[in-house]
Formats: C-alpha cells, sequence, structure tokens
C-alpha cells in the first residue's frame, strides 16, 4: 500500500489533532496545551499532552508520543492505511481507489467476508444458545454460575448437534464456499460439509475492537478435547491475541491479571476483575507482551496453581519482564484457579489475594527453592548457589541488594554470606570488576565502556540539537553557516535532519508532517515524537540556555569532524579538519 507523500500530508493537515483526540480523550486547555489523562498507560494524574502548534501529542508519563495517525493506530490498533482511510473520510477527502494493488484489494475484501461470517457465525450460535435445542448448553453455564448478563456481555453460545447447520446459515446468508472454508469453521470436502463446532458451548475470541476473529468450544462435561479452538485463519493468529483483552482496555486499572482460560476471565469479569486477560493455554508470547504493554506496564498472573500453571507462570515471567512490564504473581491456593477461586471464596477474598501477590522474583525463588531440601546442608548450600546467581541477573546494584535483602529474610539466607556469595560469583563471570562496581563486559572493560558513554553523549547531543532546532526559531539562523544534515552521524537522525533543515530553510517548520514519514516503525516514530516533544531543561538562565546551545552545536559539529577525520585521503584535507576543530574550541552561540 502506498499513499503519496503529499496525499498524507493533506489527510494529516486537515485532521486537526486536538478535535480528532478529544473523540477518544478529555482534554482541559492550559496556556497552548492541552493535557488529559493518558489513554496508553493508566494513570490518575494527566501527562498526556496534545500541543496544537505542533499537532502532536506526548505522554510525559510512558513516553507514547507521535502524530493524528499514530494516535489512531495505538489507541484503535489499526493499521496506517486503515488510520489513512479513517481520517480521510472524517475529513471528506476521497482516496484513491488504485492506490490499493490488485493483490491487497483482494486480501482487504476478503479479511472483511471473513469478519462478516464470524459474526454471523457468533449471531448463529448465540441464538442456538437461546433456543429450545440449546437449553442444555444454557443449563450448563448457568450452572457453572454465570448469569444471563454475562453470557451476553461475552457473546457465549451453542454450536448445534447437526453437522452442517452452520454452514448452511451461512449459505443462507449469502457467504460462498470459498469464504467460509476460509473462515476455518466449516470444513468442506467433496462427501459433505461438516462444521468444525459441534454440540459445543461456544466462546468467541475478538480481538481489541471486539471483533470476532474466532471461537473456543468446550463440551459440556466430560470428554476431549475439552476445548477446541479455531484453526490459525487470515484473522486468527493466537500468539498475538489476549482473550478478553477487548474489555479490559477499558478498565481503567493500573495493571491487568493475566490468566489461562476463559472461564477464568468470564468468572473475574462477573466478579467485577475487569481487567483480566487470558493466554488460551498456549505459552505466553512476546507478541502477547507487547500487545499488554500499550495498556499497562503491570500485570499480576493468575496462573492455575498445578504443575502446569506454575511452569507456564515461570516462562511467562522473563517474557514480561523484557516487554518492560513488572510482574507478581497471585497465590490462588488451595484453588486450582479464579474460576473455582471466586466461587469458593468470592471477590473479596480475591482482591486480598491481589494485594498479596508476590513479586516474581521471590515466587521464582520459591519455585526454585521446592527442589531443595533444606536439611540436606549440601542441597541447602545449592539453592543458596542459584538464588546468587540468580541475583546477578540484575545489573544495577541498589536493585540487586533490595531482592537480596528481601531473599534473605524470606529463606532466612544469612544476608552477609549471600552478599559474599554473590560478589564472588560476579567476578567469576566477570561482570563485576570490584565488589559493587557496576556491570562492564569483559576484554578491556574500561575502553569499551568509555565508548559506549561517548557514542551515547554524541546521539544526546544530535538528539538535543534537533530538539532545539524544532522548538525555537531562533536557533536556525546561528547555525545554518557551521551545521548541515550530514553532521548527524546516526542514520535516523540524519534522516530527521534532512527534513528539518529543508522546512527551516523555507520558514515552514511542520514537525507532525516529517513524523509521518517515519510511520513505519513504531521505535522510529517514537523517538522522533520524543525528540520533537522535548526541550532544553526547564529553568535555566538566558546565560545557561546558550552555554547548553553552545555545547551541544560544539559536541555535534566535533564528532562529525572526528568522523570525517578518520576518512580522509590526504593531509590537506586532514589540516583543514584539524583547523575546524581548533576553531570550534573558541566557539560561543546566542540564541537571544
Ligand atoms: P483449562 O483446562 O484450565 O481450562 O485450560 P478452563 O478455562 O479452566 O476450563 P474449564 O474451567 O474446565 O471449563 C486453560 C485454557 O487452555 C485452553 C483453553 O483456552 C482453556 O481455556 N485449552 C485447554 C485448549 O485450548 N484445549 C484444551 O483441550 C484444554
Ligand atoms: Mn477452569
Amino acid at each position: 500500500m502506498y499513499y503519496s507523500d503529499d496525499l498524507v500530508e493533506e489527510v494529516r493537515s486537515r485532521s486537526d489533532i486536538v478535535d480528532v483526540i478529544s473523540g477518544y480523550v478529555r482534554l482541559t486547555k492550559r496556556g497552548g496545551t492541552y493535557f488529559g489523562l493518558c489513554p496508553f498507560h493508566n494513570e490518575k494524574t494527566p501527562s498526556f499532552s496534545v500541543t496544537p502548534s505542533k499537532q502532536m501529542y506526548y505522554c510525559f508519563g510512558c513516553g507514547a508520543g507521535g502524530n493524528v495517525f499514530t494516535f489512531l493506530m495505538n489507541y484503535e490498533n489499526v493499521t496506517f492505511p486503515e488510520a489513512m482511510k479513517t481520517l480521510a473520510d472524517r475529513a471528506g477527502i476521497q482516496l484513491p481507489e488504485q492506490e490499493l494493488s490488485e493483490q491487497e484489494k483482494r486480501q482487504a475484501s476478503l479479511k472483511k467476508t471473513l469478519l462478516d461470517i464470524h459474526k454471523e457465525a457468533g449471531r448463529y450460535y448465540y441464538y442456538q444458545l437461546k433456543s429450545k435445542q440449546g437449553e442444555a448448553a444454557h443449563a450448563y453455564l448457568t450452572g457453572r454460575g454465570l448469569t444471563e448478563e454475562t453470557i451476553r456481555h461475552f457473546g457465549l453460545g451453542y454450536s448445534s448437534m447437526y453437522q452442517d447447520d452452520l454452514y448452511r446459515y451461512l449459505r443462507s446468508r449469502g457467504f460462498h464456499d470459498s469464504a467460509i472454508a476460509q473462515s476455518g469453521l466449516v470444513r468442506i470436502e467433496e462427501r459433505g460439509c461438516h462444521d468444525k463446532f459441534w454440540n459445543r458451548v461456544m466462546y468467541p475470541i475478538m480481538d481489541v475492537n471486539s471483533r470476532i476473529i474466532g471461537f473456543g468450544g468446550r463440551v459440556m462435561g466430560q470428554g476431549e478435547p475439552k476445548y477446541l479452538n479455531s484453526p490459525e485463519t487470515m484473522l486468527f493468529d493466537k500468539s498475538r491475541n489476549l482473550y478478553g483483552l477487548n474489555f479490559a482496555k477499558a478498565s481503567r486499572k493500573d495493571f491487568f491479571i493475566c490468566c489461562e482460560g476463559y472461564m477464568d476471565v468470564i468468572a473475574m469479569h462477573q466478579a467485577g476483575f475487569t481487567n483480566a486477560v487470558a493466554s488460551l493455554g498456549t505459552a505466553f508470547t512476546p507478541q502477547q507482551a507487547t500487545l499488554l504493554k500499550r495498556y499497562t506496564s503491570q500485570v499480576i498472573l493468575a496462573y492455575d496453581s498445578d504443575g502446569a500453571g506454575v511452569k507456564a507462570a515461570m516462562r511467562a515471567i522473563p517474557i514480561l519482564r523484557s516487554a518492560g512490564i513488572s510482574v507478581r504473581v497471585l497465590n490462588m491456593r488451595p484453588h486450582k484457579d479464579p474460576d473455582e477461586f471466586m466461587k469458593a471464596l468470592g471477590a473479596e477474598e480475591f482482591e486480598k489475594r491481589i494485594q498479596n501477590a508476590e513479586n516474581f522474583f521471590l515466587y521464582q525463588t520459591s519455585v526454585l527453592s521446592r527442589n531443595y531440601n533444606m536439611e540436606d546442608p549440601e542441597q541447602k548450600t545449592a539453592f543458596y548457589r542459584e538464588t546468587a546467581k540468580s541475583l546477578l541477573e540484575f545489573p544495577e546494584e541498589l536493585e540487586r541488594n533490595n531482592y537480596l535483602e528481601a531473599v534473605s529474610d524470606r529463606f532466612l539466607i544469612p544476608k552477609d554470606s549471600l552478599k559474599k556469595l554473590v560478589s564472588q560469583m560476579s567476578r567469576q563471570v566477570g561482570l563485576v570488576k570490584k565488589e559493587d562496581e557496576p556491570v562492564r563486559m569483559p576484554a578491556e572493560p574500561d575502553k569499551a565502556g568509555a565508548k559506549k558513554e561517548k557514542d551515547d553523549g554524541n546521539k544526546r547531543a544530535q538528539r538535543m540539537l534537533l530538539t532545539i532546532l524544532v522548538g525555537d526559531k531562533r536557533a536556525y539562523p546561528k547555525i545554518r553557516e557551521l551545521i548541515g544534515p550530514d553532521d548527524f552521524t546516526e542514520k535516523l537522525y540524519r534522516e530527521v535532519a534532512e527534513e528539518v533543515f529543508s522546512m527551516l530553510a523555507e520558514d515552514k517548520m511542520n514537525p507532525a508532517a516529517i513524523l509521518s514519514h517515519f510511520i513505519n516503525d513504531e521505535e522510529e516514530y517514537r523517538e522522533v515524537a520524543r525528540m520533537f516533544n522535548a526541550s532544553l531543561p526547564g529553568g535555566l538562565s538566558e546565560e545557561e540556555q546558550d552555554k547548553a546551545f553552545t555545547e551541544t552545536v560544539r559536541r555535534v559539529k566535533k564528532n562529525s569532524l572526528a568522523q570525517k577525520g578518520r576518512q580522509v585521503q590526504s593531509f590537506d584535507e586532514l589540516q583543514k579538519i584539524v583547523r575546524a576543530q581548533k576553531e570550534l574550541d573558541g566557539l560561543t552561540l546566542r540564541l537571544s
């Protein structure tokens, strides 16, 4: 899919960001900026800002930022072309049809048909549940404690006894065999058509936008397999979905509860815990973690308390942590899962368990401890060693020490001995140089560290210079002669600089338009958005501002010259560079 830059910019410029975002978030004006509660993380005081002059939004809490397109993409979980379409419609701009390739058009229309089929199937199953044939299924669900309201809310249903009921229904609604087959809900063979689900209680699986993309079907009572699920289709990729997320995202709690099963989610929602989602019995995936991170940065795991559940929780923890999510684990004992727990002890007791959910590290350590017999000195020592080793995973001293204290209190390990063991081990594996010094990589540790610091400094300066150029009109004329896009050695920054400089040359600064060029890469546009929404540290005197400006420019130029110096061919060139470097030392710039 390709839209011309002009068209993208036309749609963007005719979609006022304050208007659009106001449709989703309550904004209050303060000075030239609007503020509201960030829809991308949970918060109680507004740190989400929308700046009309830049046509950008930025959250000072979670760092989410971008233009009107990225807002829609993230909020509605749609692709860029879909966001384009929505905004174009809204602004009354006709998007040219031919911009879709034939193949893409077919895909888009098939996807729409499959969504329609699922919607119809969902209705059909729901209707069956409410009809005479569905009485047993209905009784099964109410027998498990579900209310009428819950059944309706989750759109639960029943697939009848007949082997091709759904097929015939879908045909009667005008769908063709090929689309029906691709929905995965019916197997079409020469000998006949067979509905995939047959005499089962049906659980529609919805995407974040509450569109049905698949089903799970449970036998009533005993039977194998207990659950049958939709196969992977164009709509349904179970590694990228979480059951209940469409409801949980609106719960406005500052954490999510993640469990294993359909019934667990349903039972928790019915009991008022509308922030529960399930990974549906598959191993928790990194894609699911990324998906969750859009809505929360805290997860409480409520996996089954049996061996399989513990294993699944242990595997999910590092995946969630790598996505930047903090994790705690809820103890359901003596009950097996949230559904059973809720029935046995009720919501109030569950709330207490939430409050008492255990920090992930203590949980991991306690699971580990079950493998050792602490009566046996040898095994006990082995357990201490393992614990020390896992503490090494915290690179930061302060954090490591906090965990060290916590585990030694909890498992009655002598604190000082554990501390010694940790630093002894860390030296052995070459992670830490001396006791409590920060982590350094082996082999010329100092040089590597220093180089990284220098690189970071150079990156920071390039970023800051772009920030200043975008935010302060006075800067460009002062540096125009000295610095150009070529001086930005970081690829992303150079691309941004090229656009910033050309806009400044025409005196038409438009950061939101620049951002559109990075829309296909979330990491890139987030970084660009962050750059465009930052500013020099507040509270600087004019003199200090000038000094910061000068230092930034000097650093960018010096780094660029140094890089050129490494590539020179002739002595003449080298001399020029050296001279330019010298001149930089005496540089003083003033913004005012
Ligand atoms: P559970 O067996 O814990 O299911 O499996 P549950 O939701 O608690 O089911 P009830 O309470 O017995 O009705 C957890 C999840 O694993 C998937 C389902 O998504 C289920 O919700 N699963 C389980 C399957 O896909 N197939 C199976 O045969 C079993
Ligand atoms: Mn269960």
